[in-house]
């Protein structure tokens, strides 16, 4: 079976962690704060915040604005549950709104779901592909959204606007006009987690890029506190001399980052750019140029107006397949010993949140992309060969199940 997305783990991350493993020190220590430091120098931001997972990132930032009962966050419906499970957590108000036949959010949409009570926007890159973050940002922006603006905590005072903090799970290295993802919006969310472009088993990372007059570091150093029971010193810390004794200043959460995930982090961002991305676009490029040549194939866009994905998921759709066509193409790939996933199940059509009235109709586009997608493998050790006999699963697959029901 040829896999859908495992790690590349070889003997330079086995290695690392070795290292770490004998080092003596195992949790957060020198390899997170360095792996924070090379994520920073790389996205192009002065900070970033490790974490155990982009989850716990993009829940921490809500509760630092201070989101809670009666606000509204604006998410696309067409993203992983995480996105809209961390509202939900705060006890604010999901808004779920469309997207475009690119996956991504879209804008209009934004703007017609903005009330008095939205608080945050959650844009998510798709697949790796960045959002309109120019129009967002200007959105935000606009006079009269920043009129109807009502904050109800000191950060959002200080904001004086809405929040755009972006669910950027998928999309470390992909650039927006020229730099990367993690500098447009107020802050940012990157996934470490196993299938991911960068992995570090499980892992995220806070990009924090406040305008004045907030302070970065500030906001830094509140997350460190804020992800470690509010305690006001880290293990590290408290291993100094006469540094036992420590005050706990909020009653935080536990979702630090260890630096035996750090460890992994560290090799995996050093060949990042030269290499996992590299033959990641050399994989989409094999699929793109084959697919192509079908009418069925609606190939994903990777490359447009100066966004540039990191090819983190090849999302293909089906021409005109229904849910039922989907499936039974699934159903064949796997049967030739290919594994296929479909991203997303748009979230409003989840039990929990059908439950809660939310109706995948209401988001005609969202429903439409995911009737008709299907993810293929993408991942460093992928070799041609095996990228050949996915083509050649897809394309029999598809064509027989199309032949059925012509
Ligand atoms: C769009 C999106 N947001 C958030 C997450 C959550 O990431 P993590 O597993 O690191 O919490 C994921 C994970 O797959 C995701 O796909």
């Amino acid at each position: 079976m040829i896999p859908f997305s495992p790690p590349r783990v070889d003997q330079k991350t086995i290695d690392a962690v070795t290292e770490t493993l004998l080092s003596g020190w195992i949790t957060t220590g020198p390899k997170t704060k360095l792996f924070e430091k090379k994520l920073a120098e790389y996205i192009g931001v002065s900070h970033v915040m490790a974490l155990n997972s982009a989850t716990a990132g993009l829940e921490l930032m809500l509760r630092w604005f201070g989101v809670s009962e009666g606000d509204e966050v604006i998410i696309p419906a067409y993203t992983y549950c995480a996105t809209a499970n961390v509202i939900t957590h705060c006890g604010a108000k999901v808004v779920f709104v469309d997207v475009n036949s690119d996956f991504n959010i879209n804008v209009e949409e934004i703007k017609k779901n903005i009330t008095k009570n939205t608080k945050v926007i959650m844009p998510v890159d798709i697949g790796g592909m960045p959002v309109d973050y120019d129009e967002i940002m200007d959105l935000v922006k606009q006079p009269e959204i920043q009129k109807l603006f009502s904050p109800s905590s000191e950060n959002q005072e200080k904001l004086g606007r809405i929040m755009v903090l972006a669910d950027a799970a998928h999309s470390i290295g992909a650039k927006y006009k020229g730099k990367y993802t993690g500098t447009q919006a107020d802050a940012s969310s990157f996934s470490f987690h196993a299938v991911k472009n960068l992995t570090t088993a499980e892992g995220g990372g806070v990009a924090l890029n406040l305008p004045e007059p907030f302070e970065n570091e500030d906001i830094y150093k509140f997350l460190c506190l804020f992800s470690l029971h509010g305690q006001s010193k880290d293990a590290l810390a408290k291993t100094q001399i006469g540094g036992w004794k420590y005050d706990i200043v909020e009653a935080g959460f536990k979702c630090n980052m260890t630096d035996i995930q750090a460890a992994i982090g560290l090799v995996e961002l050093e060949r990042y750019e030269d290499d996992t991305l590299v033959r990641r676009r050399e994989i989409f490029d094999m699929y793109s140029s084959k697919l192509s040549e079908y009418d069925w194939a609606n190939v994903p866009v990777y490359e447009i107006d100066e966004k540039i994905s990191c090819y983190h998921v090849y999302m293909l759709r089906i021409n005109h397949a229904s849910e039922e066509i989907r499936d039974e193409i699934i159903k064949k790939i796997s049967e030739k010993g290919v594994s296929v996933n479909v991203h997303f199940q748009p979230v409003p059509n989840f039990s929990f949140y059908r439950n809660q009235g939310y109706d995948a109709k209401n988001y005609p586009v969202a429903y439409k992309n995911y009737e008709q997608e299907i993810s293929l493998p993408v991942f460093y050790n992928l070799t041609n060969e095996q990228v050949n006999t996915v083509l050649e699963a897809v394309i029999n697959s598809v064509e027989e199940v199309l032949a059925v029901n012509a």
